[in-house]
């Protein structure tokens, strides 16, 4: 097990009602940027509740409204200004991973003298943020929790994702009865997407980092359990908290730390992100089976990987390490196609050509560098092409 250095500064107030603790954000200042966006927390009423909670705490509001799934550094800009000319103290996010990222770039924006892309490209360029809070309302990214903010720029096709300790939240409110109103779509998204992040942390050739590997495995057995219940029933609040507790330990440190491991679908997914503007988690749901299985062909000895896996997670009672791993990828495709519904290939969201993959798979390569299996260029190409 690597060194490591743990830091979740983040306070969370999880539960039912616990929004009310928005009133605490008048010990750091009086004007607070509300960065949300498309409309949904407008209907299901939480906008609503926030800003009366604001008001009453004596707080002036501002608003980033309308950052787009995918957020787009134009948006980010926007927040940029709205901060430097009303010289806002706080920004706070209520949203999606789409939202909260917007918002981490912007508080930093804030405090930066040239243009917010630059922290992008260049996490160490975000030296200090304004004070970042969060609310909540989809269980997917972990953002709440974490220092990673993804950015886009389609005027270049690019899709990054940056890092900085002052981007980690002050303070996140994680109510799993917000996620109730989370379309079936966007539900099954973010499952994929939190079970990605705990593969990408778990498929390691590090030894010796058990605690995190079981953990890995509890978090991974809780989305398999809990996923189809959100489906199935939306309003089940215990699916809805497992799902929503589960995606923030699967990227806050907890289970990356002392085997750190650089992603590898993460990257291919952001290019067709940058390139085709999917949703997220559709793009990793149907690019985790195809890696799984080039991986397990390009390095067999991965099979004991894949094997642990099957067995702990999925409960596959098979000796042989081989068709144990098997077992466990075709689970894996299953449940993401089958029992959570999600698009099985690349046609399904869209992509109907061939012609960026090229480009895509250089960029993708170059972003994965030191990841479990590395991957050339080409391989990844391949991996496209299997998944279309
Ligand atoms: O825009 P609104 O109207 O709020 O609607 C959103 C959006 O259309 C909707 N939604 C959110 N909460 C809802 C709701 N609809 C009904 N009821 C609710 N309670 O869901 C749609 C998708 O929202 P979005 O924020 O885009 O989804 P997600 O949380 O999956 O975020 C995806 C973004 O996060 C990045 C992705 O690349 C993508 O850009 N990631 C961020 C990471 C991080 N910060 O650590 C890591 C991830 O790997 C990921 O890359
Ligand atoms: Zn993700």
């Amino acid at each position: 097990m690597y060194n490591f250095r743990f830091y979740v500064p983040t306070k969370i107030y999880f539960g039912k009602g616990e929004i009310s603790h928005l009133a605490e954000l008048k010990d750091y200042g009086s004007k607070v940027l509300l960065v949300y966006g498309g409309g949904s927390i407008r209907k299901n009423g939480i906008y609503d509740s926030a800003v009366k909670i604001l008001g009453e705490a004596g707080l002036s509001v501002f608003e980033l409204a309308g950052v787009e799934p995918n957020p787009k550094i134009e948006t980010v800009r926007r927040g940029v200004g709205i901060c430097k000319e009303e010289k806002v103290d706080m920004v706070l996010a209520i949203g999606g991973g789409s939202t909260i990222d917007c918002a981490k770039v912007v508080a930093a924006g804030a405090k930066y003298d040239g243009d917010p892309w630059d922290i992008v490209l260049d996490g160490t360029k975000a030296v200090t943020a304004l004070p970042i809070f969060s609310v909540l309302t989809l269980s997917a990214t972990g953002s709440e929790m974490d220092q990673f903010a993804v950015i886009s720029d389609m005027t270049k096709n690019e899709k990054w994702g940056t890092a900085a300790d002052c981007m980690k939240p002050t303070m996140s409110i994680l109510d799993p009865t917000y996620t109730f109103s989370v379309s079936k779509k966007q539900t099954a998204a973010g499952t994929a997407d939190m079970m990605s992040h705990t593969f990408e942390n778990y498929f390691t050739k590090e030894k010796g980092v058990d605690v995190q590997a079981r953990f890995a495995e509890g978090l991974l057995k809780t989305m398999i359990k809990y996923g189809p219940v959100a489906l199935a029933q939306p309003d089940n609040y215990d699916a809805r908290a497992n799902l929503m507790w589960a995606a923030s330990h699967a990227i806050n440190g907890l289970i990356a730390n002392g085997s750190q491991p650089a992603w590898c679908v993460h990257p291919m997914e952001h290019e067709l992100s940058a390139f085709y503007d999917i949703t997220h988690g559709q793009g990793l749901a149907i690019l985790t089976p195809v890696w799984m299985k080039f991986v397990l062909k390009k390095d067999p000895t991965t099979a004991e990987n894949f094997a642990v896996y099957g067995r702990n997670v999925w409960g596959i009672d098979d000796d042989d390490d081989q068709s144990a791993a098997e077992k466990a990828i075709e689970c894996t495709r299953k449940f993401l196609f089958e029992t959570m519904g999600l698009p099985a290939n690349l046609r399904a969201v869209g992509i109907t050509s061939d012609e960026h993959f090229e480009v895509m798979a250089e960029k993708a390569a170059k972003g994965s560098v030191g990841c479990f299996v590395p991957l050339t260029k080409d391989d990844i190409v391949e991996i496209f092409r299997a998944a279309f």
